[in-house]
């Protein structure tokens, strides 16, 4: 097996192109180094890409493969940057200009210049490491001073050159209800891309992101790994390809289907973000960076608490009356959770919201159904000591509804061609500056009036199709980026105003799920599909990407085979919430419900704050094991549970992770049914870390029975 050291010490064999030492870059985390070195012709290489080398010896690095590759000129695979200049030349040499490198406490940032030496095209690369996360993201910058405008038709956010005897390939793709099924393969000579072009609701089939592993397929705890994921709300691509040489290269960015984008002169055409981590022991490791920098820069209030809610969706669908919110609100405080929040169905007069078919985008109350409106809704939670959010979902238009009537310019639809629809309803054009005004002042209008309203949940609940905005005109090439950026300027205005404000990312189930999108956002909705052991492949699939506190996960009556318990358990791995009757439980029901709402709540910092490390997979198993770890390892929470057992299925001990071996630590098995008892031989019992890493707990003694679950808090004393 080759190792990344070797991978330099070939790279400089086997390329002619060498540095001058005095251009030397390090881009460096507590773990991994990025080396560029500028060639004797200027261009800019990556020379280094790994565990960082004890010795810091990057000044001997003299070769590598160029970091941002251009096309026309010499490079004959996929490039990073494509430019047809106003001339109608294609093709763009860069060279390096300089960089500098600015820091502060937690992390650093090197933005390097490189410039075409003929035509005034300019590219700024940007660095951003976090030290103690060991996370990296980068980005570009491009821009030109010709007379008149060029034309890109490639523009990644990175390449990453890799080496190895072999490359393995992790994706997570799906569909409606069926979110992240995670795929690993090897990956062969040529191109293999992942990519969406749905445009709205952009990651339903597909989700941005992904593990590369090198020479052999990496486990939770062994191997060098990349894990990699862009932070764009829209379409994306990355590409892999594997050249003559089998090196490797990792392009990641927008993806430029159908998006020849033409850049004025003076304008900045930005990437989004890339980011990455870089782990020599494995997913477990990479996903662990990927959370901790999550919570501390990505996600909106990253690091506070989330409330827990009573969603009515599943419960009520369209079907509701003033009266039975009320009552809802009841069980609500009856359950002892924080909010509850209205689903679609609230709104619509002329054309009532009864069900998918009418009133999207006549964001007024439904007059029969709420006579009293939002505001006594509010008051009335209030009195019952609950908060109160609300479902939107302001980019879209059903055809049925005075919108459509009176803004038919204002909706994404071909001319001469029939419309096309999904879900009933349309994509409104939220590249127009008056959709945006108009999305803007929904959500805007809807706080100012009522600022009693706690929380948004922002549903998108279709892709693009038949995809034209009547605003570009003859600049529809530009409809994709310029549609997520309108997207995004409605977020930042709306976050100008409402900083704290907790609003849930939604489409239709998984189908936005992105860091882009999280800046503005403080969780998502995985997937429709609330079946417990469907939610357990599908919320362990999104853990490799998003930590617990952004992973909503209600508690419903789908997947009725299934015990309270179960379901309940299963919820509990990520930001808890209940989409249910409370009316239909039984006594005993609502007691574990009150009771399970109580334990989440004192040990939900652990869930959500604490290091993930997923110890049994359902994709191997018949159970998945995995447990939270609080900073100090004083705490501790393991969930398992046991699958579609089969009558011959053999489980061995399993090895926890991520404790103080010298601490001695209480194993408490919790959220039990009212009137049981633990059945766990270890229950109760006090070990050392070093014991339960070591020798580890049987957690299915003899035979267990499918659809089963243990939840342990495990307590230093
Ligand atoms: C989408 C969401 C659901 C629900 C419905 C309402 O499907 O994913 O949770 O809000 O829309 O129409």
């Amino acid at each position: 097996m080759r190792n990344l050291l070797l991978f330099v010490i070939l790279l400089l064999s086997s390329f002619q192109l060498t540095a001058q030492s005095k251009d030397v870059i390090i881009i460096e985390t507590k773990n991994t180094a990025i080396v560029l070195t500028v060639a004797g012709n200027q261009r800019l290489l990556q020379s280094y890409i790994g565990k960082k080398l004890v010795t810091a010896d990057y000044m001997q690095m003299k070769a590598g493969r160029e970091v941002y590759l251009t096309a026309g000129i010499d490079n004959q695979f996929e490039p990073a940057l494509r430019i047809i200049h106003a001339d109608g030349n294609p093709s763009l040499e860069l060279q390096y200009v300089s960089s500098k490198t600015t820091a502060d406490a937690y992390s650093k940032r090197t933005d390097i210049v490189l410039r075409d030496p003929v035509y005034p095209v300019e590219v700024i690369m940007h660095y951003v490491s976090y030290y103690n996360e060991d996370v990296i993201k980068c980005w570009t910058d491009i821009v030109h001073r010709e007379k008149k405008p060029v034309t890109l038709t490639h523009y990644a956010s990175s390449l990453l050159h890799l080496n190895a005897d072999e490359y393995w390939l992790t994706q997570f793709h799906g569909d409606w209800a069926r979110e992240v099924n995670m795929v690993e393969e090897k990956l062969t000579n040529g191109i293999k891309s992942l990519e969406s072009k749905l445009g709205a609701r952009t990651n339903f089939y597909q989700t941005q992101m992904f593990f590369v592993s090198l020479n052999k397929p990496s486990t939770e705890t062994d191997g060098e790994v990349i894990a990699g994921t862009l932070g764009w709300t829209g379409n994306f691509k990355f590409t892999f390809e594997i050249d003559q040489r089998n090196g490797l290269r990792v392009l990641s960015g927008i993806n430029p289907y159908a998006t020849e984008y033409n850049l004025q002169p003076g304008e900045i055409f930005q990437t989004p973000e890339f980011i990455f981590s870089y782990s020599a022991a494995g997913k477990g490791t990479a996903s662990r960076n990927i959370h901790r920098w999550a919570r501390n820069y990505a996600v909106l209030d990253g690091n506070k608490p989330r409330l827990t809610l009573l969603n009515n969706w599943e419960a009520t669908h369209t079907n509701f009356t003033e009266t039975k919110l009320v009552e809802l609100f009841d069980e609500a405080k009856n359950l002892g959770i924080d909010l509850f929040l209205l689903d679609d169905g609230w709104f619509g007069n002329k054309y009532p919201r009864n069900d998918d078919k009418a009133g999207l985008g006549d964001w007024q109350e439904d007059k029969k159904k709420l006579p009293s409106g939002i505001g006594y809704l509010v008051q009335e939670a209030t009195k019952k000591e609950i908060k109160f959010g609300i479902w939107l979902e302001p980019e879209m238009v059903n055809p049925k509804s005075e919108l459509y009537e009176q803004h038919p310019e204002w909706i994404l639809k071909l001319p001469n061609r029939e419309e096309n629809y999904g879900r009933n309803q349309l994509v409104l054009d939220m590249v127009n500056p008056q959709v945006q005004d108009f999305v803007f002042n929904l959500v805007n209008d809807l706080l100012t009036k009522y600022p009693g309203i706690a929380f948004i949940k922002w549903d998108c609940n279709r892709s693009m199709t038949n995809a034209y905005s009547p605003y570009l005109k003859n600049l529809q090439t530009h409809l994709y980026i310029d549609y997520t950026k309108g997207l995004y300027k409605v977020m930042e205005r709306i976050r100008a105003k409402h900083p704290h404000l907790p609003i849930m990312l939604c489409a239709g189930g998984g189908g936005r799920t992105d860091y882009g999108a999280l800046k503005y956002f403080t969780e998502f909705w995985p997937s429709d599909n609330t079946d417990g052991l469907e939610r357990i492949f599908i919320q362990w699939g999104y853990s490799y990407f998003f930590p617990a506190n952004t992973i909503s996960a209600h508690v419903t009556s789908m997947g009725k085979q299934q015990s309270l318990k179960f379901r309940t358990d299963v919820a509990m791995m990520g930001k808890m919430g209940y989409d249910i009757r409370v009316n239909n439980f039984t006594k005993q029901e609502l007691q574990f419900s009150n009771e399970a709402v109580k334990t989440y709540k004192r040990m939900s910092d652990v869930i959500w704050f604490g290091d993930l490390y997923r110890l049994v997979s359902p994709y191997e198993e018949n159970r998945a094991v995995l447990m939270y770890v609080n900073e100090n390892k004083s705490k501790s929470i393991l969930f398992n549970y046991n699958m579609n057992i089969r009558r011959k299925d053999l489980f061995n001990r399993v090895l926890l992770q991520g404790l103080d071996p010298e601490k001695k630590y209480r194993i408490t098995e919790v959220n039990l049914f009212p009137e049981t008892k633990s059945t766990q031989p270890d229950n109760d019992k006090v070990v050392s870390g070093e014991y339960l890493m070591k020798v580890g707990l049987n957690l299915t003694p003899g035979r267990v029975n499918s659809l089963t679950s243990n939840v342990f808090e495990i307590t230093a004393e």
